[in-house]
């Protein structure tokens, strides 16, 4: 009997030459819809695949023989499903609510401490909005800048820009996460001072570039407010940590109780639910917050209990997947058409490229298919006019997404009616393209001559056939928002448990750091380094050139 493997790939052939445009009108080779709601809010739609019952039905069957239920429990009941380091992966106990499902880390309770946390979150940003919490100096907070990197960064970054339209908190929330000086510098040109808020968010708490600008940003505080530099409680006031080691936070000089804890359970890219959430909450207010926590949830509860058939994370994963191994696409784009969606590519790139972009499997053996694609996007229209030329017409097949509100919150929806028009065409374009008879028709139509209309006919023509996914809501509200993310870390999810590797650590990124470390000295008080030709002509260069 063929492996599935092999029948997957003769399918895979077959399918090549089948356009899914032909597919969304003949019954016979889809009986199943292809189109998904979660709660009445998030339409998900895969109906512009070119995939068919079977392709569906083999699907399936790969996500069953490699033991995706069994593996999504393991997930749920807290089994120490980060291999490599020994952890559970539990961000979903993070936004399962009161009364709502129970989970466990290593056989303990764990939602009595997350929704402890989430209490003194709540009133946290309560008393710093009502302007009880100040400064050094007793003015309240109008201002918060959020220090981190990664994972203590992309994700409450991406959300305060989602939901800017409910920032009604009258906090400014802004963002530093480079160790460019120019990242803090910009930051802080036009603040004041007196009434700045800093977050220091770090799971480790020891990331080079956070704790180099929390260092940085004491001395900018400490210098304004004229206040004494040695004196690290002196500042104390404006600063507040998230980590999930609060022993070096308190060793940094940050107060016990301005330390709000997450745990070692909670994957950096899976941490915005936590204490990392906190700049959420305070640009948009708590309650908003906990409706991002519970659309996430709802996305958790439909993974979790919802057939694979059916099973939205499932479908999309395995159809990555799919695409990846058997169609060769290399990357997938993520075009949102929303404005405040913007960092949503970026903040996916983490996601998907950090937790699923290894070469090793969960046995520690090599991994014998592709793993992540390179995730990239940006918003439409923009994006329209930049880099779709490519997709429309370039040599490799790029699977999308996109994504867009029925309604906006800016006033204008005349205007977001222009923006829908544009997300409908592409979504018809990708899906349709354009034959050559057709252009010619329309070059002819223009006027041009025969021969005219022929050779611009060859140049526009546009395979379509172009695997997208098009989702689309009444609006981007908090609550939508959540289930869209988690729906994204399913994804990542369904397709580390279709290769067989752990999505949940990042040795990939650890060499850099050391080198980094080695190297430093080298630039600071020329100490001398052992590096390779290349890197020491650098070096030498640089340093001619420092002033
Ligand atoms: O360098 C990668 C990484 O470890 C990410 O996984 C993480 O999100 C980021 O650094 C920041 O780490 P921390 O929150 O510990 O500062």
């Amino acid at each position: 009997m063929p492996s599935l493997d092999n029948l997957l790939a003769a399918h895979q052939k077959m399918m090549r030459h089948t356009r899914a445009s032909d597919l969304l009108t003949d019954p016979d080779q889809r009986h199943r819809p292809l189109d998904f709601t979660l709660g009445e809010t998030l339409f998900v739609d895969f109906s512009k695949h070119p995939v068919n019952d079977e392709t569906l039905s083999l699907l399936v069957q790969l996500c069953r023989d490699a033991g995706l239920e069994n593996k999504r429990d393991a997930m749920v009941s807290g089994a120490p499903i980060n291999t490599a380091e020994q952890r559970p992966a539990l961000h979903m106990a993070l936004r399962s609510g009161p009364g709502a499902r129970a989970y466990h880390a290593d056989g303990e309770p764990v939602s009595q401490i997350v929704h402890g946390v989430l209490s003194d979150i709540e009133g946290f940003c309560a008393d710093v909005q009502a302007g009880k919490r100040k400064g050094a100096t007793g003015r309240p907070f109008t201002h918060v800048v959020n220090i981190g990197i990664g994972g203590s960064d992309l994700g409450p970054r991406m959300v305060c820009q989602a939901l800017r339209p409910y920032a009604d908190t009258g906090l400014e929330v802004r963002f530093v996460s480079n160790v460019d000086p120019s990242d803090l510098e910009q930051c802080l040109s036009d603040l004041d001072p007196a009434a700045t808020l800093f977050v220091v968010a770090s799971k480790t708490f020891t990331t080079q570039e956070t704790l180099t600008n929390a260092e940085a940003a004491r001395h900018w505080l400490n210098a304004k407010l004229g206040l004494d530099s040695s004196d690290v409680a002196a500042s104390g006031a404006h600063f507040v940590a998230v980590t999930a080691a609060p022993d070096r936070a308190k060793a940094f000089g940050i107060e016990a109780s301005a330390i709000f804890p997450f745990w070692d359970w909670v994957g950096g890219r899976y941490s915005l639910w936590s204490a990392i959430g906190l700049p959420i909450a305070l640009a948009v207010g708590y309650p908003r917050f906990a409706e991002l926590l519970s659309g996430a949830n709802a996305l958790d509860e439909h993974f979790i209990s919802t057939p694979l058939e059916e099973n939205i994370p499932a479908l999309m994963g395995a159809l990555a997947y799919y695409y990846r191994n058997y169609w060769d696409a290399a990357s997938h784009a993520v075009l949102p058409y929303d404005q405040n969606l913007e960092a949503l590519p970026a903040y996916l790139q983490q996601l998907e490229m950090e937790s699923n972009g290894k070469s090793v499997t969960t046995d520690a053996a090599p991994v014998a298919v592709r793993t992540a694609p390179v995730i990239w996007g940006a918003a439409g229209t923009n994006a329209q006019h930049s880099f779709f030329q490519c997709l429309h017409q370039g040599t490799d097949t790029v699977t999308m997404d996109m994504m867009a509100a029925a309604n906006s919150k800016a006033a204008d929806q005349g205007q977001h009616k222009i923006l829908l028009a544009n997300f409908l065409a592409q979504g018809q374009a990708f899906l349709e393209g354009q034959d050559q008879a057709r252009a010619k028709s329309r070059f002819l139509a223009k006027g041009m001559s025969e021969e005219q209309a022929e050779l611009a006919a060859i140049n526009s023509q546009i395979v379509g056939n172009r695997p997208i996914t098009m989702m689309i809501y009444p609006e981007l509200t908090p609550w939508v928002l959540g289930a869209l993310i988690a729906l994204y870390e399913h994804r990542v999810f369904v397709q580390a448990v279709l290769c067989n590797i752990n999505p949940f650590d990042q040795w990939g990124v650890e060499l850099g750091k050391v080198l980094a470390k080695e190297i430093l000295p080298a630039l600071t008080a020329d100490k001398p380094v052992t590096v390779d030709p290349s890197t020491q002509a650098l070096m030498d260069r640089l340093k001619d050139w420092q002033s």
